[in-house]
């Protein structure tokens, strides 16, 4: 019998873009600082104050890992990556086992130097222990086993895809034909592998990632746990197996609490209002 377990899981708070460097009105940059500026400014009010709130909600709680699956920033540039990791430095330095990955905001354009603070971002927040290039690897304890993967690239204006490399789809593969001694297999990414919008599919679906959607139907993998999609999500059979999206943390203002009760084998999920 696998043993119980918790896991806290948030995502896609999108720092505030910021006007940074007139080099940005020569990318993607500028689409994402207006989308962010404009079109999302109603649905993100509070936007200091709710991630304070769920950073104070996380320390209060006691659970096996706490998952941040992506697009901390808007534009992916050095003064969001700052703010984002001031407003979750408490939980990099709580005791909280803590795993961030990254978004495709927060791989948005291919300028050097936002690439080198993309990478500097998720080396500090998980602890100096992973960054963009240690991508996909396993994070496991007694209790689960985790399959981190990052398909994140630039893409162009207007597109909010992933690609999922073969390297990373070998890695699935590999680690889902391993013996886990009963433990729960999750997958952990940014992209849900499902169809993640109805009417513009095609702007942000996953490539690549049949061949590992297809592990999930089989239940070689038990749960997806997911960002990208604002609005909350989840699709699970009758003992909880399938895919979470977690909805963005400043827009929907809520924070996913997943739970394994080891004893019926069984996943449940619960949203958590902040206000
Ligand atoms: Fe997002
Ligand atoms: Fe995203």
């Amino acid at each position: 019998m696998a043993e119980s377990f918790s896991i806290i899981h948030f995502s896609d708070p999108h720092e505030i873009a910021q006007f940074e460097t007139c080099s940005m009105l020569l990318d993607k940059r500028i689409i994402g600082f207006l989308n962010n500026r404009i079109l999302r400014r109603t649905g993100h009010d509070n936007h200091d104050t709710v991630i304070k709130k769920a950073v104070d909600r996380i320390l209060q709680e006691k659970c096996d890992l706490v998952l941040f699956t992506g697009d901390a920033t808007s534009c992916g540039q050095k003064s969001e990556f700052d703010l984002a990791y001031e407003h979750f430095r408490p939980l990099v330095e709580s005791s909280q086992p803590f795993l961030y990955l990254p978004g495709n905001h927060d791989c948005y354009v291919n300028n050097k130097k936002c690439r080198e603070e993309a990478d500097k971002f998720c080396r500090k927040m998980n602890r100096g222990k992973y960054a963009l290039k240690d991508f996909p690897f396993v994070w496991e304890n007694e209790k689960f086993r985790l399959l981190a993967s990052n398909s994140c690239i630039p893409m162009p204006p207007f597109f909010s895809n992933g690609y999922m490399n073969k390297k990373t789809r070998e890695f699935y593969k590999r680690e889902c034909e391993k013996d886990n001694d009963g433990r729960i297999m999750i997958s952990a990414s940014h992209f849900p592998f499902s169809d993640p919008h109805p009417c513009l599919h095609f702007l942000h679906t996953l490539w690549g990632a049949k061949e590992v959607e297809r592990l999930l139907k089989e239940k070689k993998i038990d749960l997806a746990l997911c960002g990208h999609i604002h609005k909350p999500r989840a699709v699970l059979d009758e003992r909880g197996r399938g895919e979470v999206i977690a909805g963005s943390l400043t827009g929907c203002r809520m924070l996913t609490f997943i739970e394994y009760d080891g004893k019926k084998d069984l996943i449940t999920v619960k949203r958590l209002p902040l206000c």
